[in-house]
């Protein structure tokens, strides 16, 4: 017996996190039964049905690595009928990507079908680190770099990047080149970071997920995650 949003997450229908909000919405039927319950356990002989769709709960699970190119949003559909990241990927399956990028950031996402393996990801106690290069509006004084490296506060929250440095600063064009890893998931994060701090981002990159990142990869193209990449990813799930 397995929990219900274990399995809907296992099957590749949503994460675990959106299948815990589809049960409480009163979305979820269990051989016909409404189930509202979180702690509900099923079997494999069960017949789960969200949103109206029934469950394959054999599901072939697919992880892919994307070089994200701007003007993409990070979803499986949009209402707007603007182009999101699943168009780029050519499959069968319902995959979507694991966090978000924004539309106009470019460079590291993971796609998968796989919810339990998005769920790792994205769970911030896992603490996965994600490199980001930025360019920003300005040079930075002493002070600012000094203010970033023991954390802003951001939306009551407080982020210490693991990494922060200046890469490069053109000071013609008045911008600077910085790199920073954090462990934060929040959107729009590195953005509100510098806003904060009066450097607005002008163009953001993601380049490392973890020990991963986009070599090789031109923008817009994608390569399926290797089975060690995925185990290594998984072993990152810490004990709670
Ligand atoms: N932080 C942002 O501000 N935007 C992204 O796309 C990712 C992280």
């Amino acid at each position: 017996m397995e929990r219900l949003q274990k399995v809907i997450a296992n099957s590749g229908y949503t994460s675990r996190r959106k299948a815990e909000e589809l049960i409480l919405k009163g979305k979820v039927y269990v051989n016909q039964e409404l189930v509202t319950e979180l702690g509900t356990k099923v079997d494999s002989k069960d017949i789960i049905v969200v949103n109206g769709v029934t469950l394959n709960r054999n599901v072939k699970k697919e992880y892919y690595l994307l070089n994200k190119p701007r003007g993409y949003i990070c979803s499986v559909s949009d209402e707007k009928g603007r182009k999101v990241v699943t168009d780029l990927i050519d499959t069968k399956e319902r995959i979507y990507p694991v966090g978000r990028l924004d539309y106009d950031t470019t460079g590291l996402l993971i796609l998968t079908n796989d919810g339990e393996f998005a769920n790792i990801l994205m769970h911030p106690s896992n603490g996965i680190e994600k490199t980001y290069i930025a360019i920003i509006e300005g040079i930075l004084t002493t002070e600012e770099i000094y203010k970033v490296k023991e954390g802003i506060v951001i939306d009551g929250i407080k982020v210490v990047p693991k990494r922060f440095k200046v890469r490069s600063k053109d000071t013609l064009k008045n911008k600077s080149n910085v790199l920073i890893t954090i462990v934060e998931g929040r959107n729009h994060i590195v953005k509100k970071i510098f806003e904060s701090i009066n450097h607005p981002v002008n163009k953001l990159k993601r380049e490392r997920y973890a020990f991963l990142d986009v070599k090789g990869l031109q923008s817009g193209d994608y390569r399926l995650l290797t089975t060690e990449e995925v185990s290594r990813l998984k072993a990152l799930k810490k004990k709670r």
